[in-house]
């Protein structure tokens, strides 16, 4: 395999993008992408959307982007695993690349949700539909349920919940891409709606519009367009089962571990030695089980981790320094190309207000559903 880079990242601003159309908000990532690049043509694309064909009306989106993007005739191809439809593109990207079918590989991810008076049908098809959307449960009874489980299990506390909302909009009211750039407590967080008990409004990631771009290329021509490139050393997907009841433990996201496992092994790498990670909160509990499924905390311990200020932007493993989906935002087939800026733009040294002293390694861990698929990449300087 060839080594391949990062070397160049562009998104949109995350939110109601109500004055831009799916295909507006593509081309914008994908030219600031490009630009940042500094690349004039592209030989391959891969693009991750969730399900434009329920919040849109529109599907051929691998033809469309490259249509209007000005790249046709190239191959272009959309990737599709539910909220992790993101990071399955880059991965695609990264194969194609490292196998030498092609050198210059534009890799990306949008959706546009807020357009839809459908976004929760469309999303609950994500989960299984026989045993669980049929009967009325979508995502934020899935993860109460996970919450409740894990508070049961470890002693987890309402509020160590709380504070990962908490530490994630502080991070975001620092990131001018962020749908939501304000500060929040935990009371707000404890006295917001009810969705599903114990999660209230503020523990779910919202309904976003957005997009976000990166251009990959082999090592050995990186020179050519750029002095900081970016590494892919390590990355991995697996699944689980789609259904939570089918689970031993729903507290334990095994595709989280397996996919874990595989990127850590191709780096030849160990979780301690991850400087910044950004990782799929879809709900607060998200972050405190994966964060314990990555193994950067032993399991039980993920509550005690953000409580202790050990994932802050100034702790010793600081998580979701972007905002993560809780507060930048999760237009769900964007969601994974968006981790992917985030760490390029730390480990170049232009996070501004959010950067991170000495980032030479990041992860990113991108969930489909409620953990029935992962993707896992390390990238190094
Ligand atoms: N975090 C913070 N604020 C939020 C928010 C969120 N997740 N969602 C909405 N808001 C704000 C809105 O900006 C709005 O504020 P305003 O009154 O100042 O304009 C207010 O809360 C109400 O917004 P509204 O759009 O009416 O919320 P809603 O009740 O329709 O939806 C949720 C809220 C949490 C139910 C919805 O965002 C949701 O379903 N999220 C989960 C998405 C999901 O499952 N994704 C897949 C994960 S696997």
């Amino acid at each position: 395999m060839r080594e391949v880079v990062v070397i160049g990242c562009g998104m949109t601003r995350f939110g109601e993008l109500w004055e831009k159309s799916l295909r507006d908000i593509f081309v914008e990532a994908a030219l600031k992408a490009m630009d940042d690049a500094g690349v004039d043509h592209i030989d391959s694309m891969y693009v991750g959307s969730m399900t434009p064909g329920i919040f849109v009306g529109q599907e051929h989106i691998g033809c469309i982007m490259a249509d209007y993007l000005g790249i046709s005739p190239v191959p272009a191809v959309r990737v599709e695993s539910a909220c992790a439809s993101g990071g399955l593109a880059f991965r695609q990207g990264f194969i194609e690349v490292a196998s030498g079918m092609s050198d210059i590989v534009l890799v990306g991810g949008v959706e546009k949700m807020t357009d839809s008076s459908d976004a929760i049908y469309g999303l609950a098809a994500a989960a299984d539909r026989e045993y669980e959307a049929y009967n009325g449960v979508t995502f934020p009874g899935l993860y109460a349920m996970i919450a409740r489980a894990h508070m049961h299990r470890y002693g987890t506390a309402r509020e160590q919940l709380a504070l990962v909302a908490v530490k994630n909009h502080k991070n975001g009211s620092l990131n001018p891409n962020a749908q939501f750039q304000k500060e929040i407590t935990v009371d707000t967080v404890l006295n917001a709606t009810l969705v599903a008990d114990p999660l209230t409004l503020m523990d779910c990631s919202p309904i976003s519009d957005g997009a976000a771009c990166a251009v990959l290329c082999p090592l050995e021509l990186a020179k050519n367009y750029t002095d900081t490139p970016v590494r892919i050393v390590g990355s991995g997907v697996a699944t689980d089962t789609i259904a939570l009841h089918q689970r031993e433990d729903i507290t334990r996201l095994n595709a989280v571990v397996k996919s874990s496992e595989a990127a850590f092994k191709m780096a030849g790498l160990t979780p301690d030695k991850v400087d910044l990670a950004e990782v799929h909160d879809c709900f607060t509990i998200a972050e405190i089980c994966v964060t314990e499924d990555l193994g950067f905390v032993e399991k039980g311990k993920g509550g005690k981790f953000v409580e202790e200020g050990k994932t802050a932007l100034d702790g010793e493993l600081p998580v979701n320094t972007s905002g993560g989906l809780k507060s930048k935002g999760h237009p769900v087939g964007a969601t994974g190309i968006a981790q992917i800026v985030e760490i390029f733009e730390q480990l170049r040294g232009s996070g501004e207000k959010r950067q991170v002293k000495d980032a030479k390694i990041g992860l990113a861990q991108n969930m489909g559903g409620s953990g029935g698929s992962s993707v896992v990449h390390i990238l190094s300087l």
